[in-house]
């Protein structure tokens, strides 16, 4: 969470560094600010609010310098005030830092620096780093000098304990900006006759497609027309020089009133994205390359954990489904943040799997690690080509989704879903399914965006209903089977952007307890598409509407009998069983979409939300 991006070069710094906020926007929107640097002075600007909070209060006064730091906040330690907004600057005021990440250990280093006199400011972790640097930097009577600057540092960073990435700068020196990576990401973007550092490269590839992903503990050192990557304990650091794989205009809202509507209609395209060039029509199965696996191995495999946290977690739990029924192969989701702390009994034959959109959520990241610890080979199925995710994982699928940028996840869900079902028919070929069942699953995969589109038309529908329902009190979703995760996912949609307590849970749950919720302001939403548990279903939905419950009801084309009995009917097409799940949270999606807006809720930046998780 937060987002930083830095510029040294030959323009205005400020201008460049707003409008990279303004693409970091997702990773946090509780407080911005920057720091220029000017006549060897550092002139801050921050506030509480949003970037274009930012961007009225720069208007009065917009300091004018060619370098500078930037930072928008996910508020972690303090409220999002102005002062605990970043930069931060040091005790002699001649240093200014943006951090991302959490210092663990910054009350004990304040405690240290507080009795050495040094005064702050706000209630943040990262202040404490900006002094540490500064005390560090001060502890030497040297000239000013990049070296020392980066001694000053290395030697701050080595009593931290916690996660960062930082740019920092020092009024003396114009000529260079630091950055330093431990769990958050930080990007160097190579300009011509500028550089820049930022969180993501959204915020960067304007400006260039050139950009070195930093590594835990390199440090950087850059100025306008070079750079040096080094690290933490000394000594020059490997990296490499990649080319942004997007555009500036995929990252645009391009005539959509949201990123969220936005990404719920490509999903016709993303979908095939995950699967183009990975079906092999002549071997009826899928071709997954980036697993690193040779048959042999694959064929080893006999049990799979699958991990990540929300979307990614309900994505692993149809992909779960899937494995064991297309592949006959045990598998289970484990909740990352739950399973980095567990001693999971596995043995050489597990192969796991960490599903994560941005490749940068910390506990995804630390329970992959965790799992590689024991030995595990551990396969990532991100959406970020560059995230650490992708990075450190023995191999993996990429989603190719394109940007997602709506906080709430949603063509990452669909990528994520199709990847798990390519990876059940790969396992699956490899077992007991037959090529003519192969076959099958390729044919129905390759209907699969064709289907989605036709639910999208549906949307002028879908709104209705979503209005009707807006102000309800709260809501169940209920499903069952392959739809069970179904439930979860489109319950976390309705909570995080319309702020209406739901939940989800398998149909047959409701009588054991959450049936007590069912009352005329709380709608259920079955999905009870055409399949094997469809009867089951119309139970229990015949068991909320005894008890005066309004039912929406998801189901397949044809099964007009839910008319009678459900309040409200929205139809998919046909499809098999395991790939109903990728075309029942289309409405869905669209449902809590339409409720959040006509609820007037800020759908792309929820309230106390932020994209991608970096903290604990
Ligand atoms: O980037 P990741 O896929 O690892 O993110 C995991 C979750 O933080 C994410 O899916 C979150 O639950 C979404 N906001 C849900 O819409």
């Amino acid at each position: 969470m937060c987002g930083i991006i830095g510029y040294i070069g030959k323009r205005e710094a400020a201008p460049i560094m707003v409008e990279g906020l303004r693409k970091l926007e997702y990773r946090g929107y509780d407080s911005a600010g920057l720091a220029v640097l000017s006549g060897g002075r550092i002139a801050v600007r921050k506030c509480s609010g949003r970037i274009q909070d930012l961007q009225s209060h720069l208007a009065e006064n917009t300091p004018s310098g060619v370098s500078g730091i930037s930072h928008t906040r996910w508020a972690t330690h303090g409220p999002a005030t102005d002062n605990n907004a970043h930069p931060h600057t040091d005790h002699s005021g001649n240093i200014a830092l943006v951090h991302n990440g959490v210092i663990e250990n910054y009350q004990s280093l304040r405690d240290v620096l507080e009795a050495q006199d040094h005064v702050f400011h706000s209630d943040t972790d990262s202040e404490v780093l900006a002094h540490l640097i500064g005390y560090e930097y001060y502890k030497k009577t040297e000239p000013d000098t990049q070296e020392r600057l980066l001694d000053a540092v290395r030697a701050a960073l080595r009593w931290v304990k916690g996660t960062y990435g930082i740019a920092v700068l020092h009024a003396e020196l114009p000529n260079v900006m630091i950055g330093a990576r431990l769990g958050s990401p930080l990007v160097v973007g190579l300009g011509k006759g500028e550089n820049f550092l930022a969180s993501d490269v959204s915020a960067i590839v304007r400006h260039t497609r050139d950009a070195i992903y930093l590594n835990d503990y390199d440090l950087v050192a850059i100025g306008p027309n070079d750079f040096d990557v080094y690290s933490l304990d000394g000594g020059a650091a490997q990296f490499e020089v990649s080319v942004v794989d997007f555009s500036e205009e995929q990252a645009e809202l391009t005539g959509y009133p949201h990123y969220m509507l936005k990404e719920i209609y490509e999903q016709p395209e993303s979908v095939l994205n995950a699967m183009r060039g990975r079906l092999s029509i002549e071997e009826s199965t899928a071709v997954l390359g980036g697993l690193n696996m040779t048959a042999q191995e694959l064929r080893t495999i006999d049990r799979i954990v699958l991990t990540g946290c929300g979307t990614a977690s309900h994505a692993a739990m149809v992909g779960e489904y899937l494995i064991e029924s297309l592949a006959r192969i045990p598998a289970e989701v484990e909740i990352s943040s739950e399973l980095r702390y567990r001693n999971l009994p596995t043995d050489r034959d597990t192969l796991m799997f960490a599903l994560s959109q941005s490749g940068e959520t910390i506990d995804t990241l630390a329970a992959m690690r965790e799992g590689q610890r024991k030995g595990h080979r551990v396969l990532g199925i991100c959406n970020n080509v560059a995230s650490t995710i992708a990075r450190e994982s023995d191999g993996g699928v990429y989603m190719h989704a394109g940007p997602e940028i709506g906080v709430a996840a949603t063509k990452s869900f669909t990528s994520q879903v199709t990847i798990m079902t390519l990876l059940a028919l790969t396992l699956g070929r490899m077992n007991h399914l037959s090529a003519s069942d192969g076959k099958t699953i390729i044919d129905e995969l390759k209907a699969v965006p064709e289907k989605i589109r036709t639910i999208l038309k549906q949307d002028a529908q879908i709104k209705k209903i979503a209005q009707k329902y807006a102000r309800s009190k709260g809501m169940l979703f209920l499903g069952r089977q392959f739809n069970a995760p179904i439930a979860q996912e489109a319950a976390l949609k309705m909570k995080e952007i319309s702020y209406i307590y739901a939940s989800g849970h398998p149909s047959a749950e409701l009588k054991h307890g959450i049936i007590a919720l069912v009352s005329p302001e709380t709608p259920c939403v079955f999905i009870a598409p055409d399949d094997s548990v469809f009867e089951k279903n119309v139970s229990n939905i015949e068991e909320v509407k005894a008890r005066r419950g309004p039912v929406i009801a998801i189901t397949t084309e044809g099964k007009t009998e839910l008319e009678r009995i459900c309040d409200d009917v929205i139809y998919i097409p046909k499809c098999p069983d395991y790939l109903s799940p990728l075309l029942t949270i289309i409405p869905l999606q669209l449902f809590s979409y339409h409720i959040a807006v006509e609820l007037g809720c800020d759908v792309d930046k929820p309230r106390n939300l932020a994209k991608s998780v970096t903290v604990e």
